[in-house]
């Protein structure tokens, strides 16, 4: 099942909580939240407090990608605070398989991020241990960016890959997506579908997702 998840970076943050029901009004189960770090990127973001204040508001399945150095020192928190997946960047582990062992412990879901130029090949042996892999297709730490067009074929090398060691993992992939090249994205094998400014910046939130969906899934349609 293909998923559309909306990234709340690009939402209004005074009115989190209505911009968090129109999403989820117009299908969305997954809700992804980008934690910045200022030095990892060029970016600050949010911390477990506001995390654990979007966990009160909502049911949805709270998607948290780590763009921070030294993850392994604020993981579980965002576990703690109500995080179901929470995501690191291969470029910013040290020790990755302990990194991901650390979350799943804490009980959430645990993903690895490969930024725009680090190889799907890094992921050959990491790959049965992950829940799911987060391919970036702009460099992280804005909104609004253009999708870097050779990220879809790592996203077919890594279903290719995925395909070959027999395994389900989703497929997510974060940055630059929106309708017009929903389709070319689900056809090259994403499952978790990442959109902040498209739907957010959209006059009607709720409407996008919808349309979203509708498109994803008569992607899936033909994909093989
Ligand atoms: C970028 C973030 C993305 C961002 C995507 O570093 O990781 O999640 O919100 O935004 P759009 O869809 O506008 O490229
Ligand atoms: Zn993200």
């Amino acid at each position: 099942m293909v998923e559309i998840v909306p990234s709340i970076l690009s939402a209004n943050f005074a009115r989190l909580a209505e911009e968090i029901a129109r999403v989820e009004r117009g299908g969305a189960r997954i809700l992804h939240l980008d934690v910045m770090d200022g030095h990892f990127v060029p970016n600050l973001t949010i911390g477990p407090p506001v995390v654990e204040s979007i966990r009160k508001a909502t049911r949805l399945h709270l998607d948290v990608h780590l763009m921070i150095e030294n993850p392994d020192r604020y993981a579980t928190l965002f576990v703690e605070a109500g995080a179901n997946s929470v995501s690191v960047h291969y470029e910013a582990c040290r020790h990755l398989d302990g990194t991901l062992e650390l979350i799943r412990k804490a009980g959430a879901m645990a993903g690895v991020v490969l930024n725009p130029a680090t190889p799907v090949n890094v992921l050959e042996d990491i790959l049965e241990v992950a829940d799911y892999v987060l391919l970036m297709s702009v460099n992280p730490g804005f909104g609004g960016q253009k999708l870097i067009p050779y990220v879809l074929e790592k996203v077919r090398k890594l279903d290719r890959m995925r395909r070959e060691k027999n395994l389900a993992l989703p497929i997510e992939i974060d940055g630059g997506v929106h309708g017009e090249n929903l389709g070319e994205v689900v056809r090259a094998g994403c499952d978790w579908i990442v959109t902040g400014s498209a739907v957010f910046h959209s006059p009607d939130p709720e409407a996008t997702v919808r349309e979203m969906r509708e498109i994803a899934a008569n992607a899936t349609a033909v994909r093989v």
